[in-house]
Order: structure tokens, then sequence, then C-alpha cells
């Protein structure tokens, strides 16, 4: 690729290798089309997919926001994502490859893999899970996680996979808010030489979930944990009973029927769960990743996501299976045991196409450019970043020193909410470091302001999206009056996406960040409420407010603001003291950089926490509108 002059900016072209592999080469008339014809592009995407029975309707807005999508059709996700392959040549092509932190290797070929998810499925009925039962998992990144999830959707049960760098408080409240049955996990992982204690966590946290009758543990690292008899199940040993074995037939769902759900931080209060569905979600997975990354059957894929958030969802698990693709999979840090971990993986194994996110890019690049310039990594022809903005420092190095300036970096914007990606690059697509470029085949972006009027190109507005896509979340489970609060009201009939962003003269939109109470620490979406009530549940702590302020390598980083109870003095220990306690309960991600212990925090008069103005305070910016301040 070669840097030209001819866009606003800095630049970068596809070379004329990526123009001749690219399968789309017209970029702008197939965007024309999906957008003149809306229904039309997604009803051919969805076509090149099995259904059971064919829909009657593409789109049915007649309820919006509650669009449905392929209405009338019968379908299951997972039967595309497996069994549609056993009849092709596919069938013996590897799935998945499956690295452990300790190097130990596994790979399944797609006949393997579906026998695993059959097995599982079975299992799964046979304790009586049914359609429309949540099922919540919580494991470490091993290929059980990919199967659990599997074997859900195969039998109609809505999966709910919690982190499995969350902790107990944040574990208990997503199981009892989705009333599960059954929760999956295993004895532990390993991550960064270290034991992670997944049992435990689920033994602390299920004490006060009623729901949950059977939990499922899959033997990992081989520590000893406890087995609660008549609740706790070893996998292995459920999987030697003879219920498990033979073929499971996959249950027939509607094509708006729930595939799952997913908890995230949003606005306010307590995290909410995401629901998506097997049509719609299946559709603009599939098509999203077939457009921007082009994964043929030469290639191996490799998405560093953890599976316990979206981008694992959807480009680890469903995606590539969707399309037919070998999907490898990690399961420890990048670091361990040395900072070149992940590249010795890009060269033993040969991939081709890579998808992170920008602080491992940033974490990576403090180590220098030695490291991945031992490695062959020539392998590689496509590159990916997703989850926040990429800052074009890392854009630069991320594009020269593991692409070797010849892999186009694919920066895609979307969200948990929106299933798949939004506004994304194909290879074809000149490359503005940076930006997310335009958005996908009939999407529409918009930048408003306050009184949602259209701000110049530019300007900096609200970020909002104008057109139903398939892979749209359809509700906030059990809570549809807080989905249309949160996403639908404040422009009606514009899906509203919570970031601010600006578009450029050439149509490119840059994303700034989330205008709302979503940290980003990381690429790892965190709450201020979250954060906020795990920091009251101490003794010491009256009250606590808590930003995210900019950080070098996280992108940003928690700062949390304390009064202390008035038996309680500020000092070092109790700062530390509340790290740890905010680590213990909600999970080492959330841990908050900084401390400052305060006797009063700013409020409106209405009494919320003014942390636009603590935010504006600590970067020594300006106070901006105060009117509605306390005295
Ligand atoms: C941010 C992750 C800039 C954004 C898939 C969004 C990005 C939030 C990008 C969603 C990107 C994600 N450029 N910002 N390429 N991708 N974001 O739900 O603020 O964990 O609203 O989904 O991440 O985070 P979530």
């Amino acid at each position: 690729m070669v840097v030209q002059a001819s866009l606003e900016g800095e630049a970068y072209f596809p070379s004329d290798d990526v123009m001749e592999q690219a399968f789309v080469r017209d970029w702008e008339a197939l965007a024309r089309f999906a957008d003149e014809d809306l229904e039309g592009f997604w009803a051919r995407e969805a076509s090149e997919l099995e259904w059971y029975q064919p829909w009657e309707r593409v789109l049915d807005d007649s309820q919006a926001p509650f669009f449905k999508w392929f209405v009338g059709a019968k379908v299951n996700i997972v039967q595309n994502a497996l069994d549609r392959h056993m009849t092709t040549w596919r069938k013996n092509k590897l799935a998945l490859i499956w690295v452990g932190e300790k190097g130990d290797v596994r790979t399944y070929s797609y006949f393997e893999l579906y026998r695993e998810v059959c097995q599982f499925a079975n299992l799964l009925r046979a304790m009586g899970v049914q359609k429309g039962d949540r099922v919540t998992i919580y494991m470490p990144r091993i290929p059980e996680i990919v199967t659990a999830m599997l074997a859900c959707a195969r039998i109609g049960a809505i999966h709910s996979v919690v982190y499995g760098g969350f902790s107990v408080d944040a574990l208990q409240g997503r199981v009892d808010d989705s009333h599960s049955r059954v929760v999956i996990t295993a004895d532990g992982g390993w991550m960064n030489g270290k034991l992670v204690e997944l049992k435990k966590t689920v033994d602390d946290a299920i004490k006060r979930c009623p729901s949950v009758e059977t939990v499922i543990v899959i033997q990992h690292t081989g520590q000893e944990v406890w087995i609660e008899p008549g609740r706790d199940y070893w996998y292995h040993e459920l999987k030697q009973l003879r219920i498990t074995n033979g073929a499971c037939t996959p249950q027939e769902m509607d094509s708006e029927d729930p595939l799952y759900i997913l908890y995230t931080s949003g606005t306010t209060g307590t995290p909410k769960a995401i629901l998506h569905t097997h049509g719609g979600y299946m559709v603009g997975v599939y098509s999203t990743l077939k457009y921007v990354f082009e994964l043929n059957d030469m290639d191996r894929w490799w998405c560093t996501a953890d599976p316990g958030w979206v981008t694992g969802h959807s480009y680890l698990v469903y995606g590539p299976l969707l399309l037919g693709a070998t999907t490898f999979m990690y399961e420890g840090a990048p670091t361990y045991p040395y900072p070149d971990r992940w590249w010795s993986l890009v060269e033993k194994y040969g991939i081709s196409v890579f998808y992170t996110a920008p602080t491992a890019i940033r974490g990576l690049m403090r180590f220098g450019e030695s490291w991945p310039k031992r490695r062959d990594l020539s392998s590689l022809r496509l590159l990916g970043s997703v989850g926040e903005p990429i800052n074009p420092e890392a854009w630069r190095w991320y594009h020269s020193v593991i692409g070797g300036q010849r892999c186009p970096i694919m920066d895609t914007w979307w969200q948990t909410e929106t299933g798949c990606f939004m506004i994304t690059p194909t290879p074809v697509v000149p490359l503005k470091p940076g930006s997310a470029s335009r958005p996908f085949f009939g999407q529409r972006a918009e930048i408003l302001d306050e009184h949602g009027n259209p701000v110049p190109d530019g300007e900096e507005g609200y970020m909002v999206l104008t057109r139903p896509w398939p892979a749209m979340m359809r509700t906030i489970y059990q809570d549809d009056e807080r989905f249309i609060q949160q996403y639908w009201s404040k422009y009606p009939g514009k899906y509203m996406t919570g970031d601010s962003a600006k578009r450029d003269t050439d149509g490119y939109f840059w994303v700034i960040g989330r205008v709302d109470d979503v940290i980003k620490v990381s690429g790892y979406r965190l709450g201020t409420a979250e954060i906020e009530s795990a920091l009251v549940s101490h003794p010491a702590v009256a009250e606590a407010a808590a930003i995210g302020l900019p950080h070098d390598i996280k992108g940003q980083a928690i700062h949390v603001y304390c009064i202390l109870r008035a038996d309680y003095t500020p000092s070092q220990e109790l700062m530390e003291e509340l790290r740890q306690h905010v680590g213990m309960h909600l999970g080492p991600i959330a841990k908050p950089e900084k401390i400052t212990f305060m006797d009063a925090l700013p409020k409106t008069r209405s009494g919320k926490i003014m942390r636009r103005l603590l935010k504006a305070r600590a970067q020594g910016l300006a106070d901006g509108d105060i009117s509605t301040l306390e005295e």
C-alpha cells in the first residue's frame, strides 16, 4: 500500500495485489445497491445460508424500534455453522485450532466439533434444558466454551456468557437477572502464568442465586475444586454416559427467537442484557465477516477477543464457523512468557488474518520492534482493529511492523448492541489511520447536535444510525421500556450509539469516544455505576464517583473519587484496600488506577454526580456548563 494525497489527510490506498484478490472490487457499486434496496441486499445475503422454512417478509418495521427480520422463517444458527458443512469437503477441514497458555494444543475438524456439540447438546437436553431456558457460561478461553455456546443454541436455550475475568458480584448479578437454571464453568484457567479460580468464584456467586439447579464443570487445570453433591457434575464424567451419544437434531427456531443475551454496561444502573436472535444475527455476522475480511479456504483467522465479549461471540465463535473458516484460539496472555508469544503463534500456525484491539497493539509496541522482527509474519495478509479508536501512531506501527506495509487494517466500529460491524472499510477502501471509514453496506450514520440537527462536517456531535440492520439487538431482555428509553428516545426513529464522532469531508467517520457513563478500559466495557456500587459496598466508603481518564496503553483508566464515612481517614493503605476490594468483587480489570479522597462531590441540584465536571477538572480543562451545579 502507498500513501497518496487525493483524500484529505493521511490516506493509504490498496495495492494492486489487494485489489486483484478482493472479491468485491467495486465497493461503490455494492454500497449503492444496498442503499437503494436494503431488503434486496439482505435477502441476497440470507439466501446464501440454509433455512428450514423461508421468510415471508425480509423486514417488518411496523413496530419500530422493535424491528423484525426474516419474518416467518425457521432456522437454527448452529445448523448453518456446523451441519451445513457436513455434506461438503469442509467436513474434514479444521474448524478450530486451540493453544493453551501452557503450550498444549487441540484441534477440531468441522466433523469433530459437530460431534462435540451434539454430545454437549444431548447432555443438556437430558438434563431437562429446554428451548428458551437461560444457561450461564463462565469459562476460560478453551474449546469447551465454544462447544457449550453452540450446544445451547442447538437446542434453543439462550446462552448468557459471563467474561471469565469478572468476579463474584458481577457473576452473581448476571446469573440472578437471567434466572439461569444451569451454569457451565471450568475448574480454572491459566492467565499470565497464574491460576484463575473460576469454580470457586461460581461457588461464591451462586450462593445467592436460587434459580441455579445444576453446575457443569469442565476439567481444565486439574486443580482441586469443591463438587457439591446433587448440584455439580464433572463434564468428562457426564460425557461417559450413554445419553450423550448419537446425533442431536437441532431445534427449529423462529428467525426472531432469542439466540443469546450478553450483559453490557450502559448509561445508568446495573448492566443490561442485550438480546440477539437466530435469524438476523446470523445473517449480519456472516455477511460482515465475509465482506470485510474476505475469509477463504486458505485462511487461518485469529480473533484475539475473549468469547465473554461480543467480539468473541460474533467473530470468534459464530462468524468464522458460518463461513466455514479455520479459527485460531489462544488461552492466555499476549506477553506470556515473553512479549513475542502472539507473534510466535502467528508464525507457527500461519495466521493470515489477525483481528485485535488497539490497547493490545499499544501494549506490545512498548516492548519494541525486536520481538516481532524475530518472527516470520509473512503469512499475514489482512489485519483488524476493534474496541476503541486506534491512535494513528499505533496504527502505523501495526501497519509497518506487524503487517509489513502490505496488510490493510480493517478498523471496525460496532457495539454489543449492533451485533456486527457497522462502520468499517473493506480491503479495497482507502484507509485513514484512526478512522473506521464509512458505514457498511446498507447502513447510514449521522452526526447530530443536542437538538437533533446534523452538524457540519468536521464538527463533533452525537453519532446515530438511521437504518435498521438484521443483527441489531431486539431489546433489553425483560426490559422493553429501558430499550426504548436508552437507545431510541433522544432522537426518535434513530438509534443512539452513545458515541461522539466527527465526519470529514470525504465522508469518513472519526469516533471520539463514549458520551455516557461507559468507560473503556483496555477495550473492556465497564459502567461507572458498577464500579461505584462495588466501592460503596466497602464499610469505609460513603459515596463514590468513577470516571475514565486517558491512559497511554489502556486507552482509558478508571479514576475514582471517594467520600469516606466518619470513622475513616484517608491513607495509602486504605486506597490499596479499596482497589483490591473492587478487584475482588467486580474483577481485576475494574481495579481503579487512582483513588482520590474528597470531602464533597460536585452534584447537580437534583442530586446527580457531575462526572463530566470531575473529568474536566482532572484534565485541567474548562468546567463547561455548570449552571446546574449545586451551590
Ligand atoms: C467503542 C465492542 C472506535 C465505541 C465491539 C463503542 C470503537 C464501544 C471501535 C462498544 C472502533 C468499538 N473505533 N471506537 N473501531 N469499536 N468502539 O459493546 O465507543 O464492547 O460504542 O463492543 O466501543 O463496545 P462493546
